[in-house]
């Protein structure tokens, strides 16, 4: 490995959650698992013992999360797992595809977690002015597949002891910037669907829960590891917490919300975003 490569991985593995849960054995699918918070959430759960299924339409991006955690296991000494699985998760299609590639580890170990994360995540590709395919565009992917993904999966969630699924919103399901309608409808419905899943579920025993992450800087965890964009000190101020966000920070409540020590927690939406939604700003 390089010089500049091993920098960038030590960068990398700094910013992995310092959250230790136990997820060894346990099988847990990540859509979207290949670049920002998606890889993150793979290398995490990988890291701390589970078998991680990213399904994701970046064959390449995959396959460097693969490598990456070839990197990052001795460090981590972990016995999980990362698999890949190429969809195109706007397609009905491909989704029933990728979840057959599944089947296998699927009926021998169950599924303990869903974490349906990949969006169409730019804000402003669909709105009010645009053009109208475009919105159906963002539903498909950032709507309709958590939905599909959910309903397709229900039966080996049903059959594994404490199992969940949580769903990526974003603030934007509460507030707007103009022009983000495709977007924010997409996320709104996130937050609705997580309690009425958790309702039907709840029969089941599988809790369903969303996370609403606000600014995260992703820039250092996309394909080709680039490195990690400097922002200013305004940047960071502005947000009660002191900082911009972190993918581990979303890691963090995955991990902590899918853990058994979430277990009396279903339906709700939690917001990690640095304080910034409950921030009053009359200029
Ligand atoms: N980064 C933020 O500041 C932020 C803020 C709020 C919410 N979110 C949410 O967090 C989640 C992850 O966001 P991110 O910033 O890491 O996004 P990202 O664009 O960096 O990563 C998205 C991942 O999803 C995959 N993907 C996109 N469309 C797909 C499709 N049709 N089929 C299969 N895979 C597809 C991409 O290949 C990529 O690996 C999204 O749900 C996003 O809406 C992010």
């Amino acid at each position: 490995m390089s010089d500049d490569l091993t920098v960038r991985v030590n960068m990398l593995m700094e910013e992995m959650p310092s959250s230790k849960y136990d997820y060894k054995g346990k099988t847990v699918v990540v859509t979207g698992g290949a670049q920002g918070i998606g890889r993150c959430l793979s290398l995490s759960f990988a890291a701390s013992g589970a078998h991680v299924i990213m399904i994701d339409n970046n064959v390449d991006a995959m396959r460097e999360v693969v490598w990456l955690f070839d990197q990052m296991k001795l460090r981590y000494s972990s016995d999980g797992s990362v698999r890949p699985i190429q969809a195109d998760l706007a397609s009905r299609v491909e989704i029933e595809q990728a979840i057959e590639a599944g089947r296998p580890l699927l009926e021998e170990k169950g599924l303990y977690l869903l974490i349906n994360n990949a969006a169409i995540a730019d804000a402003h590709s669909a709105h009010l002015l645009g053009d109208p395919e475009a919105f159906d565009s963002v539903l498909a992917v950032n709507l309709r597949a958590p939905y599909l993904m959910s309903s397709l999966l229900e039966p080996w969630l049903s059959r594994t002891e404490g199992s969940s699924i949580i769903n990526i919103a974003s603030t934007r399901a509460f507030m707007s910037e103009p022009q983000s309608e495709g977007y924010g409808s997409s996320k709104g419905g996130i937050v609705a669907l997580t309690h009425a899943m958790a309702a039907t579920l709840a029969d089941s025993r599988v809790r369903v829960n969303c996370v609403s992450p606000g600014w995260i800087a992703t820039e250092h965890w996309q394909q080709g590891l680039p490195e990690a964009v400097e922002f200013s000190e305004e940047d960071h101020r502005q947000h009660p917490a002191g900082r911009v966000g972190k993918p581990a920070d979303i890691a963090a409540a995955c991990l902590f919300l899918g853990s058994e020590d979430a277990g009396f927690i279903t339906g709700v939406n939690l917001t990690v975003d640095g304080g910034m939604t409950h921030k009053m700003i009359y200029k």
